[in-house]
């Protein structure tokens, strides 16, 4: 390890210890090249972060503890959670797993020292040792009271034999660390938000609430946040489990905007019924982040209905560039019909054709097999992140455009009726609920990706469809803003109606 100057006491001695696994994991970082990381999805989690998540795990009162660190990379999260353990006077069975020579390298030149450290001040308190295999095939023999671990992300094939239907290698092993506990034990994991929501995870979510109950969340406000080293943009959260029964019936939930602790901003005991759904349902997470998240969940609880109970359809655009390619014009050949993108999609209406400020084909074929009749709908793109100022962008279209059929791309959903056209009323309704500040929350709580999917929409709660219709009058007549003015009243009236008539908050705060 690299030369230092000579510190007296444990304290000093394993803090100069843990920058040094920094400085090495920073080297590491420098001399491997990028492909090769990614291949084996190597993001390594910053001392700041180890820290926050060794923080989060329970000091035993029997005086040992089996720690398990599987992808351990460099070391950094089994050694920051054995030194915890370690300066509480704490005996440790440290185990690290990692399949990848040159991390695994610097892991046992990491652990000879830690364990030098360890016989020096705290004699006899620690065995550590590193497993050279796929964690997906390790077959221990014991089980452990901790795994910590930040695991590499991959999406994987459902036909893979080792994913157990798991849609990626991180939730594979968030999976593989459950079946490893001891009952009480604790896992502690740093994972993308992705396996939170959408259906694609619903199988994942529902298996693992059948084992793991969520005890603690963190969420890091800022996609940038978490792995900046690593330049990863994508959501991502701390969670606690415990294996079996939780130790309360609340939620822990805090977000901080960076990495240091003073960011940690508020933190809110939430009921574990409202974050996870019923056990086993594999609903997705709602995740509220401060008292006005939870009075957004609160207010949209109070809707009975959800879109798909109003009779309204959500479907996703039926043109995929790249399969229907033969169908696509750029100019306005004969027979040609309109071809809607993610950019026509505004807030004020479809704005069709862009021309040249949008390189892509705006037109397709009038017989192509993938258009739909020219109705009234409601469009919403289906991309967006938490960045942008609205999570939803959504757009009002009473057939405006010629023909009597269109086609729509496939980053776009889009509201209807089946048998009926949707009325202008209900158009602008429905368009003026959706961008409304309570939904753009609601969405924000309830969804940890780029996408918000059809189903989604289709599940999301809607107040009365006379209160769409009268708010969608009132917005043809005056506006996005007028409907938005009406909304906020409709939706204060039923709030004080809600308080005065004795309605007790059914989520509570604690
Ligand atoms: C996201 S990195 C985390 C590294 C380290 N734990 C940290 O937090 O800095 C994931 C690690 O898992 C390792 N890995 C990838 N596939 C693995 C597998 N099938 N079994 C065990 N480890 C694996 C990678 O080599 C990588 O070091």
């Amino acid at each position: 390890m690299v030369s230092r100057p000579q510190p007296n006491t444990p304290g000093d001695e394993l803090e100069l210890f843990l920058t040094q696994v920094q400085q090495l994991t920073q080297r590491h970082r420098e001399e491997v090249p990028v492909s090769q990381r990614r291949g084996w999805g190597q993001y390594f989690t910053p001392l700041a972060i180890a820290q926050r998540m060794a923080g989060l795990v329970s000091v035993p009162q029997v005086g040992r503890v089996r720690i398990l660190d599987p992808g351990a990379g460099t070391g950094m999260l089994g050694v920051v959670t054995a030194v915890r353990m370690l300066a509480a006077g704490v005996q440790v069975e440290l185990t690290a797993i990692e399949p990848e020579p040159r991390a695994r390298q610097v892991l046992v030149d990491t652990y000879k020292t830690l364990k030098k450290i360890a016989d020096t001040f705290f004699p006899k308190q620690l065995h550590c040792r590193i497993v050279d295999t796929d964690f997906l095939q390790y077959k221990p023999g014991q089980s452990f009271d901790v795994v910590v671990t930040n695991p590499p992300y991959q999406k994987m094939s459902p036909k893979n034999p080792a994913g157990g239907d798991s849609p990626n290698l991180y939730t594979r092993f968030m999976e593989v660390a459950a079946g490893l506990l001891r009952p009480g034990g604790e896992l502690v994991c740093i994972v993308p938000r992705s396996f939170t929501s959408g259906t694609y995870f619903r199988r994942f979510r529902q298996r693992l609430s059948q084992v793991l109950q969520l005890e603690v969340l963190h969420v890091f406000a800022s996609r940038r946040a978490a792995f900046a080293s690593d330049r990863v943009l994508q959501e991502t959260v701390i969670c606690r489990y415990r294996a079996e029964h939780a130790h309360s019936e609340t939620v822990r939930i805090s977000c901080s905007s960076g990495t240091e602790p003073e960011n940690l901003g508020v933190s809110l005991g939430v009921l574990r019924r409202l974050v996870v759904g019923k056990p086993g349902g594999g609903e997705p997470l709602k995740i509220p982040c401060s008292p006005a998240d939870l009075a957004c969940l609160e207010q949209m609880s109070r809707f009975a209905q959800t879109l798909a109970g109003l009779g309204v359809c959500v479907s996703t655009g039926k043109v995929v560039p790249f399969r229907n390619r033969e169908f696509l014009h750029t100019t306005n050949v004969p027979k040609s019909v309109p071809l809607l993108w993610m950019q026509h999609v505004l807030p004020q209406g479809i704005t069709w054709p862009l021309g040249g400020r949008l390189a892509k084909p705006e037109w397709i074929a009038g017989d192509a097999p993938v258009l739909i009749a020219n109705a009234n709908y409601v469009f919403v793109r289906r991309v967006s992140s938490k960045d942008e100022p609205r999570r939803l962008t959504v757009c009002p279209y009473t057939r405006s455009l010629a023909g009597d059929v269109i086609g729509v791309e496939n980053h776009i959903n889009y509201l209807y009726r089946q048998s009926q056209s949707l009325t202008p009323d209900e158009v602008w309704g429905l368009a003026t609920w959706l961008s409304s500040r309570l939904v753009d929350r609601y969405v924000r709580i309830t969804n940890g990706h780029t996408q918000i999917n059809a189903g989604e929409l289709r599940r999301l709660p809607t107040p009365p469809l006379a209160t769409i219709t009268a708010v969608g009058k009132c917005a043809r007549a005056g506006g996005l803003t007028a409907g938005q003015q009406m909304l906020q009243n409709v939706l204060a009236e039923l709030h004080t109606s809600a308080n005065t008539g004795g309605h007790k908050p059914r989520l509570r705060q604690l």
